[in-house]
């Protein structure tokens, strides 16, 4: 009875959900390069498409003028090769994790260069070996004004089309995503519902909206979510969750979504789990989760992926943010590789339930 009653369990996310969404992970160098043999015998069991967290970023991707570094963004290509994975390109155009050349550019015509050259040369690169590119990230605040970068700076809003177009030349074949945080809520949402149907007007390329998912258990919107799937979807475009994580930990000044220019001191009072997760919590978190996923599972028609920030546990960025060297408990796995109450909470909405 055990064996048929084991049987019937589903294996893995990319099984249990396989007709629904892609489930993702976001990998590190390590992963990458296969260095710990738990975390990627866990991405190849559980998961079937990939972000690079930090590989195809600019800074890291194209440090000078001249010189572009492709060592680990190849790897991470064939390494989804290798193992069928649909490969999600992170990210084009990005206020943040700039190159230093970048911002000593003055001039509207040389930051066009920039451009240019980039997403030329790394779209084209992997032109029809990604399933998606995030084209422009993180563009708009949370009041729903144009982020100040030095792309809207000297080019105006502009450059979001003139990204979109040169990514569609570059790659024809990628689906291509405007990726952001907080754009479930509803000043950012409206604003990026009015960026984006001014590009569509225009005639650009946008097939998708990434929400990038960093939440809280202690705050979690739900209705704003269900409604910008079904508004983002309204336009014709795919939604992904892209980076999707959930703290446990307080917030401090109850901060939101995922601006990377802030930080706090540490504090024990900020740090209150730092050997183990309560099981109180650790309930909280797989209510949480299961409460996500009912969402998208009922909206699974508009939705292509849901790709977690990380690996398990020990692999996180909200363990060094906003307040460095804390210990989070964000992900469906913990930091011995094992799947957590959520994994279950997840797993069972869509166990066959046994007929007996
Ligand atoms: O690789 C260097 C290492 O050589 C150096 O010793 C160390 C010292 O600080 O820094 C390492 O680089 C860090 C890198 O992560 C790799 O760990 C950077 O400082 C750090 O800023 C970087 O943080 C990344 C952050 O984006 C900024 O790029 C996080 O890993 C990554 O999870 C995070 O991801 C972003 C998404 O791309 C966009 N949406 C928000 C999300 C969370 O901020």
């Amino acid at each position: 009875m055990q064996s048929l009653l084991a049987q019937q369990r589903l294996s893995s996310l990319k099984e249990a959900f396989k007709s629904d969404f892609f489930i993702g992970t976001a990998l590190g160098a390590e992963h990458i390069l296969e260095k710990n043999t738990k975390a990627n015998e866990l991405i190849i069991r559980e998961f079937n498409a990939i972000t690079p967290e930090n590989h195809m970023k600019s800074v890291n991707i194209h440090p000078e003028w001249n010189r572009y570094d492709f060592f680990l963004a190849d790897k991470f290509v064939e390494f989804g090769q290798k193992n069928k994975m649909y490969l999600a390109g992170h990210t084009l155009v990005w206020h943040s994790q700039l190159p230093n050349f970048v911002h000593k550019i003055k001039s509207a015509d040389s930051l066009k260069l920039f451009l240019t050259d980039h997403i030329n040369t790394v779209a084209g690169r992997y032109a029809g070996k990604l399933n998606s590119w995030d084209v422009v990230n993180e563009a708009i605040e949370d009041d729903g004004t144009f982020r100040k970068s030095i792309f809207y700076n000297l080019l105006g809003e502009d450059f979001i089309k003139m990204a979109f177009d040169l990514a569609a030349k570059a790659d024809p074949k990628a689906e291509l995503y405007y990726n952001d945080y907080n754009n479930e809520q509803p000043a950012k949402r409206k604003a990026t519902i009015e960026m984006i149907k001014k590009l569509k007007a225009s005639g650009s390329k946008i097939d998708g909206v990434g929400i990038q998912g960093h939440w809280s258990i202690n705050s979690l919107k739900l209705k704003d979510i269900e409604d910008a799937i079904v508004e983002y979807a309204a336009l014709g475009l795919r939604v992904s969750f892209t980076e999707l994580d959930l703290t446990v930990l307080p917030n401090p000044w109850d901060l939101k979504g995922a601006d990377v220019n802030q930080n706090f001191e540490n504090s024990p009072k900020m740090n209150p789990y730092p050997k183990e997760l309560p099981d109180s919590v650790q309930t909280t978190l797989a209510q949480k989760y299961e409460e996500l996923f009912k969402i998208f599972l009922k909206h699974q028609d508009k939705i292509d992926r849901i790709t977690f920030w990380g690996v398990a546990d020990n692999h996180s960025w909200l363990n060094g943010w906003p307040v460095r060297g804390r210990t989070n408990y964000p992900l469906l796995f913990d930091r011995n590789f094992e799947p957590k109450k959520a994994y279950t909470s997840v797993m069972n909405l869509k166990n066959t339930k046994p007929n007996l």
